[in-house]
């Protein structure tokens, strides 16, 4: 059990940091239109990806290479993962932006597929914590985050292997191959660990 003291709430500071200094960024780079905001929209993506990783390979991380660096990530799960949820809603702020400075809307497909991977990226930061989680009971909570969380494991690897096969990507697409490749890696993590649990159930406490 994590006590009150050990919680890592500057994960939230960092995160915030992190999104006001690509926010700083865009705009003075690219200038306070659309193209500083379509650059905050894509480097804020990128930020709640690479903590999204770190969150979705946690557990796996722990019971394959288990030491105190893992365990800790292990421990803090729930706060890595309200961390990407906190990148995502931002990253929801600055696409808004964006639409409102072209004066276009999303097509229905975006709207939908990302919209539903923000239902259960909001479900999922509502319910990381101890009251939810006694209410939904294990079971519940358990598929909620593994529906939820291989759901934006999708939405992330669609976008990333779209550009990759894109004739004209937006950036070298070096880019996208390493965050392909770190999503990839992720996945294999969790199928790892998971055939590790199956020759050996992790003890009770893990
Ligand atoms: C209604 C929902 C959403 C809309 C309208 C939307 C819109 C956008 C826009 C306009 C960009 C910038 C495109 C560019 O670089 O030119 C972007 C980037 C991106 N978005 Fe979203 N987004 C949505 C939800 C999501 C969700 C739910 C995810 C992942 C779970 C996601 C992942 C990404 C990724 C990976 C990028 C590219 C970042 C990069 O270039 O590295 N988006 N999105």
């Amino acid at each position: 059990m994590t006590d009150t003291r050990s919680r890592p709430y500057w994960l939230f500071a960092a995160t915030l940091a992190g999104a006001a200094l690509i926010a700083a960024a865009s705009f003075a780079l690219w200038g306070m239109g659309s193209d500083g905001f379509q650059h905050f929209t894509r480097y804020t993506a990128r930020l709640a990806f690479l903590i999204f990783i770190v969150a979705f390979s946690a557990g796996a991380l722990a019971r394959l290479f288990p030491s105190d660096g893992t365990r800790w990530l292990r421990r803090n799960r729930r706060y890595i993962g309200l961390s990407f949820a906190l990148a995502h809603f931002i990253h929801l702020g600055a696409l808004t932006g964006f639409f409102i400075s072209i004066g276009e809307a999303p097509d229905t497909a975006t709207i939908l597929g990302g919209g539903l991977a923000y239902v259960f990226i909001g479900l999922m930061a509502l319910t990381s914590n101890d009251w939810s989680m006694r209410k939904l009971g294990p079971a519940a909570w358990r598929w909620l985050h593994l529906i939820g969380s291989y759901y934006v494991w999708l939405i992330f690897m669609r976008s990333y292997l779209t550009r990759l096969a894109s004739e004209t990507p937006p950036e070298p697409k070096i880019v996208f191959a390493t965050t392909a490749a770190l999503g990839f890696a992720a996945l294999g993590l969790r199928i790892a660990a998971w055939a590790k649990n199956r020759r050996k159930p992790a003890p009770a406490a893990a």
